[in-house]
């Protein structure tokens, strides 16, 4: 564990009172927290009562079912159902649901709810004629367009379980996720965009389901008009035509009922990266999670039923899941599904001209997108060109935000900034500053207080509670609350091992920090080998892995390194088996590719540097910790364990090209 023990210096947070939105009332959190805490039943039940149920959940928790415990035991519902027929059924189907604005094609394009529900009944009728039904899984592999969108709730809508893969994972990975969730269909498109390239997905598919054991009985492809592509036989089938089928069907009466589904079915499986190469899957359930996002968008995002929403991320992580698609549309709001990038698609200003186009009131993107557009606009001039009056305020996640960026956010816009903290295994915020609620003042450096259901500690070594202001590992007390994950898939064991076997009792979180006096909580870094490149969250032992499968390759090391732009990128050190005859530029070259080739682009694996040794201790482990340092330029000591001290020598010329 990083620096566990280290007590926190430096001077005291700088903290200030937000300027604009949710300033004006007195925040509702203490009293909101402490209902919560005292009597999570009623709490919990009441946040139940918001939604439709096909039976109504009699209690919140069983602390005795499943890992820790599971939410709503006795409910049925469904999230399709809450998400879209809901809005219909009360006359708001005239409301826009999603708009797609897409500057890498030049397209907009506007979804009603109405139109929203016939579309997901339609896929959600060639779902279930291509056999799949309720507890079957379906890989979602698709680019930022509403038909993946369509595709989560159409799943939903009959009870199937998706597990949505982002577009830069390579077919080895995509590989890797067919195998574990076994999928009975895939779905996918023909092409991504990305702004200096298609990315060709039908390639990637066909790739991934000859190298994966499970073979899906069909997919549905979406040929996009920017890339077309060969079908399959008897296994593909062609997205467009389908559904016109599908639509004259239901136009014939054709009735697409939403499956009632136990509150404590698993929605989807997300994997995310772990220590291993193995990704681990991430189990979201149908109740809890309906309950808690439909909570948290007004709660936590200040956002409303008819009001907009814009969630700058990817449906392929957690944060795309839960706030483009399912909370928005729980909440009855407008969500925008952007495909572009922060700058290039075409400009820094881009952000600011789809807020005030759609009347957006609160953006959610990463720290490192922000980071990309003051690069661009150092001066925060772009903002002053457009139209925010809608826009309140901007909230930042997926990393640490740094002070500069937040300020440099702060002056440009005017508005709060609110760092909020979470994980793919959480589902929402377990620490931010809820701007429904009425915000508390903003500790610049702190992603806020913990959010209801969240019993957030600092444990020392020994598992005992830190003292305020002392660093730790960050740990949440079971139970966790709704819509957090109950379990791994097909992996109760693994869960248990990864996450609540090191302070019996908690859920270890896998990040070091501390919470001051008045409970904000201070997210530092991860303990584990997980690094946090642009936002995407990666494993350094699964590069290591990679690397080490080149023949020349005798062993490796992979670290995060600082970097500027993206918070940190990946670094390789490998020591080759026979160096004399093997031209370094040409294997390092190489290894770049091999890890493209296997992880994906998304891996942003570009530096590889060959050294003599690796720097270990007397006990052969590699001082990863050590190596970072030398290459963050930070201060250091050698450890007195280490068994080589010329070894850190050889890591200094590397990196410095000596
Ligand atoms: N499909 C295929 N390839 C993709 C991809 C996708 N969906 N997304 C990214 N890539 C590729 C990029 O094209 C790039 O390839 P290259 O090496 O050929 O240039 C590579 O993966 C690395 O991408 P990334 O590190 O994301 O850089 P970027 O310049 O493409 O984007 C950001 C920068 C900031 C826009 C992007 O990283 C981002 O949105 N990050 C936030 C992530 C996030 O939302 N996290 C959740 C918490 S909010
Ligand atoms: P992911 O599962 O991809 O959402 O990544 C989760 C990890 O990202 C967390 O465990 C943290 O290490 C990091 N993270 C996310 N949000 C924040 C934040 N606001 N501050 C610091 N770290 C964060």
């Amino acid at each position: 564990m990083r620096d566990c023990r280290m007590r926190r210096g430096g001077s005291a947070p700088d903290r200030h009172e937000a300027k604009r939105g949710g300033t004006t009332m007195a925040s509702r959190y203490h009293e909101i927290y402490d209902a919560s805490r005292i009597d999570p039943e009623k709490f919990w039940l009441d946040a139940a009562g918001k939604l439709v149920w096909t039976k109504k959940p009699t209690r919140a928790l069983d602390p005795e079912a499943g890992v820790y415990g599971r939410w709503f035991p006795d409910g049925e519902c469904n999230t399709c159902f809450n998400a879209i027929d809901r809005h219909v059924e009360a006359g708001r189907g005239d409301q826009v649901a999603i708009i797609h604005d897409s500057p890498v094609t030049g397209g907009k394009r506007r979804l009603t709810y109405g139109e929203l529900l016939v579309e997901v009944k339609a896929l959600a009728a060639n779902l279930t004629d291509l056999g799949v039904g309720r507890g079957d899984r379906v890989i979602i592999y698709m680019p930022m367009v509403p038909e993946t969108m369509i595709g989560m709730l159409a799943c939903a809508r009959i009870g199937a379980i998706h597990s949505v893969v982002f577009g830069g994972f390579a077919a080895r990975e995509l590989a890797a996720r067919i195998d574990d969730a076994a999928p009975k269909l895939i779905l996918s498109a023909s092409c991504g965009i990305e702004p200096t390239r298609k990315v060709e997905y039908k390639p990637l598919l066909d790739k991934a389901i000859e190298l994966a054991t499970h073979k899906p009985a069909a997919t549905i492809v979406l040929r996009r008009p920017e890339l077309a592509c060969e079908l399959i036989e008897g296994r593909d089938h062609d997205w467009d035509a389908l559904r016109h089928e599908a639509m004259a069907a239901i136009a014939a009466g054709r009735e697409v009922p939403c499956a009632s589904m136990k509150a404590t079915d698993p929605l989807y499986i997300l994997y995310t990266s772990g220590t291993t190469g193995k990704p681990k899957g991430v189990v979201r359930d149908t109740g809890g999670h309906m309950v808690v996002l439909h909570w948290s968008m007004q709660a936590i995002f200040g956002t409303d039923q008819g009001e907009v929403f814009f969630c700058a991320s990817d449906v392929g992580w957690v944060v795309g899941h839960s706030y483009i698609v399912y909370a928005p549309l729980l909440r009855g709001c407008t969500t925008v599904l952007f495909e572009g990038k922060p700058i290039g698609t075409p400009d820094a200003g881009t952000f600011w001209r789809v807020a005030a186009e759609h009347g957006v009131k609160v953006l959610f993107t990463a720290p490192t997108a922000i980071r990309g557009i003051r690069k661009e606009d150092p001066d925060g001039q772009l903002p002053g060109g457009y139209d925010l009056s809608q826009f309140e305020a901007l909230f930042l996640a997926g990393e640490r935000a740094d002070p500069e960026t937040l300020i440099w956010a702060e002056k440009a816009l005017q508005r709060p900034v609110i760092d909020h903290w979470w994980q793919t295994e959480s589902g929402w915020p377990i620490a931010a500053n809820p701007l429904g609620l009425g915000l508390l003042p903003i500790k610049r450096g702190s992603p806020g207080v913990a959010m209801p259901g969240f019993d957030v500690q600092v444990l020392n070594a020994m598992g005992e509670q830190a003292p305020p202001n002392e660093m730790g590992a960050i740990a949440i007390k079971l139970p966790l609350p709704p819509g957090a994950l109950p379990t791994l898939w097909n992996a109760d064991d693994r869960f248990r091992d990864a996450y609540l076997t090191a302070f019996p009792g908690y859920y270890s979180t896998s990040d070091a920090g501390f919470i001051d006096e008045e409970g904000y909580v201070y997210v530092m870094g991860r303990t584990d080998d997980v690094i946090n490149v642009a936002g995407h969250r990666l494993s350094t032992g699964e590069m290591e892995e990679a690397v080490a499968g080149h023949p020349a390759v005798a062993e490796c090391a992979v670290i995060g390194m600082r970097d500027a732009l993206k918070g940190e990128l990946p670094c390789g050190f490998v020591v080759l088996k026979n160096t004399s005859q093997l031209d370094r530029g040409q294997i390092e070259a190489e290894l770049i590719t091999l890890v493209r080739e296997r992880i994906g682009p998304v891996a942003a694996f570009k530096r590889v540097l060959v050294v003599d040794k690796l720097p270990k201790t007397r006990s052969g482990k590699v001082l990863r910790r050590t190596m970072k340092a030398i290459v963050d330029k930070d201060d250091y000591e050698p450890p007195a364990t280490i068994e080589d001290a010329t070894a850190l020598d050889d890591i200094r010329r590397a990196v410095s090209g000596d």
